[in-house]
Formats: C-alpha cells, structure tokens, sequence
C-alpha cells in the first residue's frame, strides 16, 4: 500500500426519484476538481458518489409509475446517474447504491452494534414528516398552507403538505452527543465550512437535540431493522452510512482504516445532516467524525432554488450538448464563489464562454501555436537572454501556483481559477506587447523573437496544468498540440504544486495545429 497522503471525498448520495439538474451536477464538479487536483499532487486519493435509492420519495414515485421501486432504481442510475458522470467527465473511484448488497449488510451490522451498545431503544414518535425532504419536522420549520392548502402545515422547502406520523419507532440516542457535537465544533473550527453554515449548525445544536427517530414500520422499502423486520430504517440513517460501507467498514477493516475519515462535499440545504447526525452516529459507533463538511451554496433559477419539483430545473446536458462539458466546468466552477448561492443564467453563461474561454484562453493558445508554426517551422525555440517583460511571466506563473494551491487547501475552487487566470491574462498582455509578428519580420530579431515564444509556450504549459482539474478535455489537447506528452507524460500527472517552476518545458518540442478549444457557439 503506497504511504502517500490520503485524501478522501465524496459528493451526496443522489436520489432516484428523478433526474439529475444542474445543481446535481454542480456539486459533482466541484468534488471532482478537488479530487483531481489532489489526485494531481500524488495524493491517494478516492472520489465516491452515488445513489440513494430507498425511502416513501422512490417508493412512491415507484409506484406512480407502475414498477417496483427496485426496478425504477436501475432504470434510473442506468439511463440517468451514471451517464451524468460522463456528461460533465467525473473520475469517481467508486458508485455505491443503497441497495447494494455490500452497503445493506454493513448497516445492518453498524445498527446492531448500536443497539448492543445501547444507542437504541423503542418509543412512539408523533410528529410532522415530509417525504421530499424525507424528514421529521418541527412546527418552527413549518408554514401555513395558505390558499393552495386551507389547513394545513407546509414544508418550507417543498411548499407541498407535511404528513402527520404516529408511529411505534426506534430511537437513536441523538441527545447523548450534544456536548460532544458542540466540543468538536469548537475544537475543530474547520470542521463545518464555510462560516455561515458552520454558525447556523452550531447554534441549532445549542437549542438542544432530540433522539432521533430511524426506523419506519408504515412501508418497506428500506434495508430491514436487523432485529425486527417489521421496520426498516429511515432513508437519511441509512443513506448517511453509504460513506463508511462503501470503504470497507464492516467487511474491509484494512481499506477503512486506510480511507476514513472523509472530506464531504454537500448542499448546504443537508449540512445538518452531515454535520450533527452522522458525527453523532460516528461517535457511537467510536469511529471518528468526518475531515470536514462543506455546505455549497444553491444554484437559482430566476431567483429560486433550482429543483424539478418547482419545474426550475435545467439537465446538464442541455448546457453540454451546446458548451462541452468543460465549459460546464469551468463556468459553475469560476463564476459562483464556493459556499455561495449563485444565479444561472442562459446569457451569462453564454458570454463568460466567448470572452474567457474563447477569447481570453482558446484563442491565446492558437495564436502561440500558429506562431510557433509559422515563425519556427513547428519546433518550440530555446530562451536567450530573458528582459524585464519576461521576468513579469516568470512571477507571475510562480504566484499563481502559490496562491492556485492554497486555495484548493481551503476548498476555494473559484479563487484557485482566479489565480491560474492570472497567468492567461498577463500573457494575452505580453504577447500584444511584446509583438512577435513584428520581431518576426527582421532576422537580427531572431533571439528575442526565440525568447518570447518560449516565454509564451511555457506560460501556456502552466496555464494547461492549472485549469487541467477543471477542464480536463481541452487542456489534454492542449497538451498533446504542444508536444508535452512526449517529453513529460500526460497532463493529469503533473503536479501542481511543482507547476509554478518555471523552464519545466524543454525546448526543441514539436508542436502540432490545434483546432479550437472553445469554438464558436451558432445563436
Ligand atoms: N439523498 C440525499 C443526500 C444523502 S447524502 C448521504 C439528497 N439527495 S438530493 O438528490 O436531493 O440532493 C443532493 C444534493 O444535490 C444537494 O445536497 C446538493 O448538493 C445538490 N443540489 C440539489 N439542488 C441544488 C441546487 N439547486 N443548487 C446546488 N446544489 C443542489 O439530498
């Protein structure tokens, strides 16, 4: 086994009740940049995502669709979540569905741990449930129904009519970890990102917590209550334990102890979730807490949370089929500040793509191949004496890596883009300046000329790297057009933290026509 730093992270388990939109997709991106980047530096690392297929949402959407709610599951990871991944080009290590056989075993094993140790008991909830957040409500959570609903109480979220349970349960011992819960904030104040998802949890876990219901005895569909069978447990305790049962806990004791704890990548709508249930539970079973729990701002549409259930939601490939998928990337990724909500637009999309990716990138790496072509026959030429002008592409290649690299350490994709933009922008500067076409013209030109490609083939060798985790596809081809394959290896093996340095490519290179990385999108 390789002693390498491990870094493991994961996206929400999804569920199937329907089809992924952009927010679905959003996340899934962000989690596989910081994967890739990692990955990138030589970390051991290991993206899990997948499905989560239990619960009255699926049954329900199941039966209205007259199929068994198994069967509905495999349609839907097999035609919709899975095909996701490759739509936006996610390198996940690993798919877990709550129904695999795997996953159903090791709950069962975790839940009857707990029960041994004495975590849970048997009582009666009476309550508020809504099945589209699959989650017992407070009446605070709650609205009035309004004219839509005369009567009733809503879910805030969902604007749809909560149910009213009364039912004989089982009861995880939730109250027993509030001190604990509120130690590990404290002593961990990195454990809960960013600030403002991290103020809100702490300060609902100071009201206080209750036990918590996890079991339901009303429908089946559910891995079965290990000592009895007439229960089966609540989707979110089921759907939370995907991460440890998908790395070996429960049946590879060696893999588990290799890859826990996680780094967990979630919508700041199911932080809570993730941030007072599962450590809780972890805590229980005397396994440690997560690395971290980043809540991530919304995707709005017209101002409002994007969701199906609002008719608001957009499928990624509506935007691939047009952009590509790493235009997909790059925008979601460098216009909405990680752990902000963000508002996507058809229009701002559209014009980020032609100034940024086409105009400021694309074209960039064009114009330096087509000059390379043209004014050295194909062949990348060798530095000479390096001026002042030089000396700016230098730095400002170094810092960027400084700055791209912390940023990723603190989960701020959006500022790691900005600091490998810098090098974009500082070399569509150099290269109007420093006029190779016109040095081209005369010979006695010749070594300056030499140098400023250079200049500008190296700058672009960084800038591939930088932005290869966010946009994995044109900077391969940005690669292989400038030779580097050849000489350094694939572009998913350079690190980036040794991609500040500069001179990394060797001269001689030969270069090869590129078409363009970002071509012009038909109205
Ligand atoms: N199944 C649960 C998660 C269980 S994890 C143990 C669930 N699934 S979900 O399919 O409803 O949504 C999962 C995630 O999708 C959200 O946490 C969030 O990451 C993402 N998003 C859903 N809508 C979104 C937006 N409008 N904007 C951004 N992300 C959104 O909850």
């Amino acid at each position: 086994m390789s002693s390498a730093e491990n870094y493991f992270i994961t996206t929400p388990i999804f569920y199937v009740n329907d089809v992924p939109h952009i927010g679905h997709g959003y996340t899934e991106v962000a989690t596989d940049v910081l994967a890739r980047w990692n990955r990138q530096n030589g970390k051991n690392t290991w993206l899990l995502t997948g499905t989560d297929e239990h619960g009255q949402k699926i049954l329900r959407t199941s039966i209205a669709n007259s199929v068994s709610p198994k069967e509905w599951a495999d349609k839907l990871v097999a035609e919709a979540w899975k095909p996701l991944l490759e739509t936006i080009t996610i390198q996940n290590d690993d798919f877990i569905r709550t129904t695999d056989e795997r996953h159903e075993t090791a709950v069962q094993k975790f839940l009857q741990k707990l029960k041994d140790d004495g975590f849970i008991y048997s009582g009666e909830y009476e309550g508020y449930y809504c099945v589209g957040c699959e989650e017992y409500k407070q009446p605070g959570d709650l609205l009035e129904g309004g004219e839509d609903f005369p009567g009733d109480k809503v879910c805030a979220i969902h604007t749809r009519p909560v149910e009213i349970l009364k039912e004989s349960n089982y009861f995880f011992r939730m109250s027993d970890f509030q001190q604990k819960l509120l130690d590990l904030y404290e002593s961990r104040p990195e454990f809960i990102q960013p600030e403002s998802v991290r103020n809100e949890i702490i300060s609902f876990v100071k009201r206080g917590l209750d036990d918590l219901s996890i079991s339901r005895a009303s429908f089946d569909w559910g891995v079965k209550i290990p000592w009895d069978d007439s229960h089966v447990v609540y989707v979110w305790f089921d759907a939370l334990l995907n991460y440890i049962t998908a790395t070996g806990w429960g049946s590879n004791e060696a893999e588990f102890a290799q890859r826990w704890p996680a780094i967990h990548i979630v919508g700041k709508d199911i932080a809570r979730f993730h941030a007072v249930i599962w450590p809780a539970m972890l805590m229980a079973a005397g396994l440690e807490p997560p690395k971290r729990v980043f809540g991530h701002g919304w995707l709005l549409v017209g101002g409002e949370k994007m969701s199906k259930s609002k008719l608001t939601g957009i499928a990624p490939h509506e935007i691939t089929d047009v952009f590509g998928s790493d235009a997909f990337r790059y925008y979601f990724m460098s216009a909405i500040n990680f752990g902000q909500d963000g508002s996507f637009s058809w229009e701002d999309l559209a014009a980020r793509y032609q100034a940024e990716l086409a105009n400021g990138f694309g074209n960039l790496a064009s114009r330096v191949i087509a000059m390379v072509s043209r004014y050295c026959n194909d062949v990348v030429p060798a530095a000479t004496e390096m001026n002042d002008a030089d000396a700016v592409i230098v730095d400002t290649v170094t810092n960027a890596f400084g700055n791209a690299n912390a940023a990723i350490d603190r989960l701020a994709i959006h500022d790691a883009i900005s600091a490998v933009w810098t090098i974009v922008d500082a070399l569509n500067l150099y290269i109007t300046e420093q006029e190779p076409w016109v040095l081209a013209k005369d010979e006695a030109n010749r070594d300056r000329l030499n140098t400023v490609l250079y200049t500008a083939v190296e700058g672009l060798r960084a800038i591939a790297v930088g932005l290869s985790p966010v946009m994995p596809l044109a900077t391969a081809k940005l690669w292989d057009a400038l030779g580097l394959a050849e000489a350094l290896g694939g572009i998913a093996d350079q690190h980036l933290s040794r991609a500040g340095q500069w001179g990394i490519t060797p001269d001689g290179l030969r270069v090869s026509a590129l078409d363009a990385l970002f071509p012009r999108i038909e109205e």
